[in-house]
């Protein structure tokens, strides 16, 4: 199976994701698509002799004609799976019907807790004891849809937000790649908010 990460910056979870195919004849990270040029993921495919793409929303009148690039893309490298991976825009309509269940996000904090951009931050500033990453679907709505797994991260008295996003970033490395082969493996299906998993 083809798949597509998207990325807006650092792109540890690409980095995670390709290293974890390496061996793996059935899947292949065929696509990076990226929407800042700034972005160090778009040196990091280079590095790795990856396909990128530098898709930039402001170079479009609209998100649907934004999307429809982007699909173009995807199409061309038959793209079956989309994962986000600090991809830094909400998925529009466009993209969700093209590719229905095939989108999955990666969030560092245990949903529905701490949605949006500042999650680690928001977790140690509400004192939270635990927090965690969540990797689900994606559906209309920003860090919404059906979780497929989680994984729990503590939060200790001298926790930065430095020190808290290393940990979490280290579970993110490993959950993302588990996930992505659950996928692959057709084990995991959607039944309203539930992801079954086999
Ligand atoms: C990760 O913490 C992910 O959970 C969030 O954005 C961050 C991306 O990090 N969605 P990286 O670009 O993969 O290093």
């Amino acid at each position: 199976m083809n798949i597509a990460v998207f990325c807006s910056g650092n792109g540890s979870n690409f980095q995670a994701i390709v290293d974890s195919l390496k061996d793996d004849l059935s899947t292949k990270v065929a696509l990076m698509v990226c929407d800042n040029p700034e972005a160090f993921a778009l040196q990091r495919a280079r590095k790795e002799g990856i396909k990128s793409v530098l898709i930039e929303r402001k170079k479009f009148k609209n998100k649907e004609e934004f999307e429809n690039e982007i699909i173009k893309n995807l199409e061309q490298e038959n793209i079956e799976l989309i994962c986000l991976a600090g991809f830094m825009r909400i998925i529009g309509p466009t993209l969700l019907k093209k590719y229905p269940n095939s989108i999955i996000n990666i969030h560092p904090a245990l949903l529905p807790a701490f949605k949006g951009a500042h999650a680690i931050r928001d977790a140690l500033e509400a004192k939270a004891k635990t927090t965690g990453v969540t990797v689900h679907f994606v559906d209309r709505e920003m860090d919404h849809g059906p979780i497929i797994l989680q994984e729990t991260v503590e939060i200790g008295e001298n926790d930065t937000e430095e020190s808290l996003a290393e940990r979490i970033h280290k579970i993110e490395h490993q959950l993302y790649p588990k996930t992505i082969k659950l996928f692959v493996a057709g084990k995991l299906k959607i039944e309203g908010r539930k992801v079954k998993i086999s």
